[in-house]
């Protein structure tokens, strides 16, 4: 036996990965277990997991490979901060004591930690790694691969080619030309928060026109084999990392909004001018993510294209790729951020040392499973009301068409940040005022913000163009409703006619699909609305005794539990 423990951390969205063999066995993100979310620190709670789900021991590893060179990207931000200096002076002692601090030594903490030699310890490449991610999860046996990120240790954007269990980059483009920087910087600029309200801007765009696109082509500035510069007098990362634009791009695109302001859209013509520079940024991003497909099809000649980075999580670009760039396949992991570099990392030293590949990627439930009796117990220490069932879907069901909002959690969590009914909020798509009271009361989010809808896999095409392909069961793109179905899936359908659709198998998420099956048995359409089970600024739930606060807390209707246990508020 061979295993391999793969760890990113110290950005955010830290997360540990075990390669059995060559097969991926589990992948966790630390804030599932820390409770906070995009948790950057190591990711030793999750790594534990994973052991005590393969049933080994740390003893049992034969080598840790942390995702990224932690000497190199020492080089590569204080190079920069000093390249920026006097401007970065006042973030400089900042950056020294953070690199120089603990970051450089993560190494050894790892090794400590987890009770590893050191010598068993080793770093790899930030964009390998992702590449990685995304190939060997893969379908395919060769296909182009596209990486795309905010920035690995110097590096933003990579092609490579991959052909079973070799891959070979083949372009580069160095930061600080970034996509995900100018999204982020962006992001900020509209008010969000970086890293995490990226998807904002996304849902945001849909409410927008692309009217601004030729101030954008002042800052990022393409050409036509896909290489693109953004310029530098509207960014200030190493002088301001917070926002990471400068005041130029204000007087560029005019004053940016001020964060936690409410919106309302459409109608208010502040929020609606802000929207249309999303929709321009949103279709500007798009653009060139389609020239670099466009440049990795030239380069391979290759009918399947893989992509991953924190820019691969969005959903509408990619949707775009598949319809433009030219191939007829396109896989995106469930985490294709730097959450899944653990995975490429792990799977990068097994393949190194002689594994074969492992199985095409099935379901993303890669996490830890519930303890039905420990959270029996525990429901009842909290006075809640539970009853067992054994038919788990049936009763899910009879609730959905009652009207509730019904919480599952069931099975392992999933990797990534989509809920694909492990630990999902589910609701039936008819009706478009759960959308308004899911945001209103439970997510506590913008009323702009769509909910997914879940479909049966083989019942996907019927209310969705291009459904099912290669990227629909992890959530990761988005389709066009059917003109016909749009009635009927009011609550999922975001303003500009699109969904970000899951499709689902028996394999893929088996209580989903049965839910899914017990709808159609009952004449309805084989279609849920699902969110993640979280509450506002909250990790999506891990454990039973997390889904139970949440249930405890948010006014939830029911949920079901771990195997059989089903909460109810009866007020009886
Ligand atoms: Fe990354």
């Amino acid at each position: 036996m061979s295993a391999v423990l793969g760890i990113s951390a110290q950005y955010h969205d830290s997360a540990a990965a075990l390669v059995i063999d060559g097969e991926l066995v589990c992948a966790m993100q630390e804030e599932r277990f820390s409770r906070i979310k995009n948790d950057a620190a190591l990711p030793i709670a999750a790594a534990r997991a994973c052991l005590r789900h393969a049933g080994i021991t740390a003893n049992d590893l034969d080598a840790v490979v942390f995702y990224e060179n932690p000497f190199a990207k020492l080089e590569r931000v204080l190079v920069s901060t000093l390249r920026s200096f006097p401007a970065s002076f006042r973030k400089f002692p900042t950056v020294v004591r953070e690199q120089l601090g603990h970051k450089i030594w993560v190494l050894d903490d790892i090794a400590n930690a987890l009770g590893v030699p050191r010598t068993k310890v080793s770093h790899d490449d930030h964009h390998a790694c992702h590449a990685a991610c995304a190939f060997y999860l893969s379908p395919f046996e060769e296909a182009a691969i596209l990486t795309v990120d905010g920035v690995g240790e110097g590096v933003t954007t990579t092609i490579s080619k991959g052909s079973g269990t070799e891959i070979t980059r083949l372009r580069a483009l160095p930061y600080p030309q970034s996509l995900g920087l100018l999204y982020g910087a962006l992001t900020a600029y509209l008010g969000f928060e970086v890293n995490e309200g990226e998807y904002k801007v996304m849902g945001l765009a849909a409410y927008g026109k692309p009217t601004r696109r030729e101030e954008l082509a002042k800052i990022l500035k393409t050409s036509s084999d896909g290489s693109f510069e953004l310029a530098p007098e509207y960014f200030a990362y190493d002088t301001d990392a917070d926002v990471g634009f400068s005041p130029a791009m204000e007087t560029l695109l005019g004053p940016r909004r001020l964060p936690g302001r409410p919106w309302d859209l459409p109608g208010n013509a502040d929020d609606e001018a802000h929207a249309d520079i999303a929709a321009s940024l949103q279709e500007a991003t798009t653009d060139a993510l389609v020239a670099l497909a466009r440049e990795a099809k030239r380069l391979t000649g290759l009918d399947a294209l893989c992509i991953a980075g924190g820019v691969a999580l969005n959903a509408v670009a990619n949707r775009d790729i598949l319809r433009k760039a030219g191939f007829s396949r396109v896989f995106v992991p469930p985490a294709a951020g730097d959450a899944g570099g653990a995975v490429g990392a792990a799977f990068r030293f097994s393949h190194a040392h002689g594994a074969k590949r492992g199985k095409a990627l099935v379901t993303a439930a890669l996490g830890a499973d519930i303890d039905t009796e420990r959270a029996r117990d525990t429901a009842d220490a909290m006075g809640l009301r539970s009853t067992r069932t054994e038919t788990p879907a049936q009763t899910v069901v009879d609730h959905l068409e009652r009207g509730d909002v019904v919480a599952v959690a069931h099975g392992r969590f999933e990797l990534g940040p989509r809920a694909l009914g492990q630990r999902s909020i589910l609701a039936l798509p008819e009706d478009p005022d759960v959308r308004d009271r899911l945001n209103r009361v439970i997510k506590r989010r913008e009323p702009f913000r769509p909910f997914a809808p879940s479909v049966l896999a083989e019942r996907a095409s019927e209310y969705f163009e291009g459904a099912p392909n290669d990227m629909t069961a992890f959530m990761v793109t988005v389709a066009d409703v059917k003109d016909g179905a749009k009635e009927k899936l009011r609550a999922v359908t975001h303003v500009d006619g699109t969904a970000r659709v899951q499709t689902v198998t028996k394999e893929n998420a088996p209580l989903l699909a049965e839910v899914l099956l017990e709808l159609e048995k009952r004449g309805r359409i084989p279609v849920v609305l699902n969110t993640s089970l979280n509450g506002a600024g909250e990790p999506i739930v891990g454990s039973g005794e997390d889904a139970l606060a949440f249930f405890d807390s948010h006014p939830v209707d029911s949920m079901l539990l771990g195997d059989d246990l089903f909460l109810t508020r009866d007020k009886s």
